[in-house]
């Protein structure tokens, strides 16, 4: 839990969360168990949400760890979508590939691993919708691949865009730094409209124009 919104208020949104299938809620535990940093249920409704209101079906994930943002991406995409997960560890992919089988999304998602701010260039076409969450010091250079490949009304959504609030420091961290500059780029990018969500760790969401 973050300290982002109020403890009581933060727990109180968790509580209210319908319960996950069995594939979901043990990803949960195994990254709880591993200290594994997953978006978590909050954020991944959210993101199934601006899949469903988008209608997105290619879309392109930069940190995807053992897939458990991108089951929410490819459930919410249905049939026939086409989900990039990306990963630079090998081991993590694995783990993924096992998840996306039980979680009947397999045929949906291709894998690649390696560093996602480079794999981006390896695909291809325009994305209906771009999913942030490497190492935060990459978000400027993950934010500069993303938005000229997303289509008009496409949507870039980010993870962590407040870090625990530390995004408030002067004297910040490489991290840190690469958050300020992620959001600055955002709200000062002409082809955007961005709103940060103070949800869980800040979620930045924005439609491309
Ligand atoms: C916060 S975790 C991703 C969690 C995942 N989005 C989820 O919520 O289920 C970040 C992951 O990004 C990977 N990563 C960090 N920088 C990367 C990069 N430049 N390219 C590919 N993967 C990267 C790390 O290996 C780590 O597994």
């Amino acid at each position: 839990m973050n300290e982002i919104v109020k403890g009581s208020v933060e727990r109180y949104l968790y509580r209210l969360l319908p319960a996950r299938d069995a594939v979901l809620s043990e990803m949960e535990r195994f990254a709880a168990r591993r200290d594994i940093p997953i978006i978590g249920p909050a954020v991944g409704r959210l993101l199934a949400l601006a899949v469903e209101i988008s209608g997105a079906k290619r879309i392109f994930e930069m940190g995807s760890a053992i897939g458990y943002s991108t089951i929410w991406l490819a459930r919410a995409a249905g049939r026939g979508a086409r989900v990039y997960y990306t990963d630079g560890d090998p081991e993590n992919a694995r783990h993924a590939q096992a998840n996306f089988r039980r979680a009947g999304v397999a045929e949906r998602i291709q894998v690649l691993v390696g560093d996602a701010v480079r794999l981006i260039d390896r695909v291809p076409g325009k994305f209906d919708l771009v999913f942030i969450d490497v190492d935060k010091h990459q978000y400027p250079a993950a934010f500069r691949k993303a938005v000229p490949r997303l289509r008009r009304g496409g949507l870039l959504l980010a993870d962590n865009a407040l870090w625990s609030g530390r995004v408030t420091r002067k004297a910040a961290d490489r991290a840190t730094r690469g958050i300020q500059q992620f959001n600055r780029l955002m709200y000062s990018s002409p082809r955007l409209f961005p709103v940060i969500l103070p949800l869980r760790d800040g979620v930045a969401v924005c439609l491309k124009r």
